[in-house]
């Protein structure tokens, strides 16, 4: 089955075709994409308004190309209904609706963070013959913008959230630490930039910021107090004291969240992880949590970069598994949707 898949909940508008194999893993036909990315660089984040004005005028030629590209009809269309912003995810949801109508395929909705989960069912590219993509149970590490969950999939279509942030998502955290250094949105690739241009003590940067809630018996994070602590700190900072405090940031994250994933693992006989979610394409964050299933024996997944960050790819993939259409006049783009 082709699907044709659709995702505006952000800045981006992207299209992809997926088809899943005998395998279980989620081929990508054709991917095409488009961002306003650009347009909110200078205002150092996202304007709801700009970004959905700029999705109507990209989703029909990106739609076109993705279509173009594979050349041949497809089965049924998949959206991203929610969470993200109300503007965007109106373009890509009544875009699908009406072309779920007009050529009378099915209409499948899915959840944006269930979508990043499923980039784990599309083939990395430096893996050898023998991957084989993730069986449930499986433990879900999602980490974006807006979101910071710790989910037990049980099954396809079945599962339970473990632990969430009790503040500010990862991402948020990366983006408002790298705005308060004067640095461009997205703020986590700058921060790591940054982070990688420290030559100073380690150990001693590994000291510099807390790590909240890292010892509690709870698989909830909190990063407000990071972020706070980081912006104290940056206003009596040199240049080289900056790329100290981008590391020492970095490293407060991952030990956070390679702690609760080890303390997850200990709780749940687990054999599977995954990784996901824009914040996943953090080389450090990638390094540490794969050395945290390694020494637990558990098989660890992380898509390429280009499946972490939104991606219309990831939202076929999630279709395939979790395939439940609806009447297209019955959809509606929800903004808050939860998992
Ligand atoms: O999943 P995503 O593309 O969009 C949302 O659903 O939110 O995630 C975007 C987030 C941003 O906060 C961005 O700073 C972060 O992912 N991000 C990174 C990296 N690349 C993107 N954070 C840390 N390191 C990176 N290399
Ligand atoms: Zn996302």
């Amino acid at each position: 089955m082709k699907i044709l898949s659709i995702e505006t909940s952000c800045d981006e508008t992207a299209a992809a075709v997926v088809e899943s194999a005998d395998s279980g893993e989620v081929k990508v036909l054709s991917h095409v994409f488009d961002s306003s990315l650009s347009e909110h660089i200078q205002t150092g984040g996202i304007v709801p308004e700009v970004a959905a004005r700029s999705q109507l005028e990209s989703i029909m030629p990106v739609l076109h190309q993705a279509l173009l590209e594979t050349g041949q009809e497809v089965d049924a269309i998949a959206v991203t209904q929610g969470p993200g912003l109300i503007g965007s995810l109106l373009v890509g949801v009544e875009t699908a609706k009406a072309l779920a109508l007009t050529w009378n395929k099915p209409l499948v909705p899915v959840n944006h963070l269930l979508g990043h989960v499923y980039a784990n069912w599309i083939r990395p590219q430096d893996v050898g013959d023998d991957w084989q993509p993730p069986r449930p149970p499986a433990l879900a590490l999602i980490i974006s913008g807006g979101h910071t969950e710790l989910v037990l999939l049980e099954s396809h279509g079945q599962y339970q959230i473990l632990g969430g942030t009790r503040d500010d998502a990862v991402g948020e955290c990366f983006d408002k630490s790298a705005r308060a250094l004067g640095l461009p949105y997205p703020g986590g690739p700058e921060i790591s930039k940054l982070a990688n241009q420290f030559t100073g003590d380690k150990e001693l940067a590994a000291k510099l910021l807390p790590r909240p809630l890292i010892h509690e018996d709870t698989l909830d994070t909190s990063f407000s107090g990071l972020k706070a602590a980081f912006v104290r700190e940056v206003n009596q900072t040199s240049q080289e004291d900056k790329q100290k405090l981008a590391y020492a940031l970095e490293g407060a994250i991952s030990d956070i969240l390679a702690k609760k994933v080890l303390a997850a693992l200990e709780r749940f006989p687990i054999e599977t992880f995954l990784l996901c979610g824009g914040v996943a394409a953090n080389q450090r964050l990638r390094e540490q949590l794969s050395f945290v299933c390694q020494q637990k024996q558990v098989r660890f997944y992380v898509p390429d970069i280009i499946h972490c960050t939104d991606n219309a790819a990831m939202i076929g993939a999630a279709a395939v598994y979790n395939y439940q259409s609806m009447e297209p006049v019955d959809l509606r783009a929800d903004p808050g949707l939860g998992l």
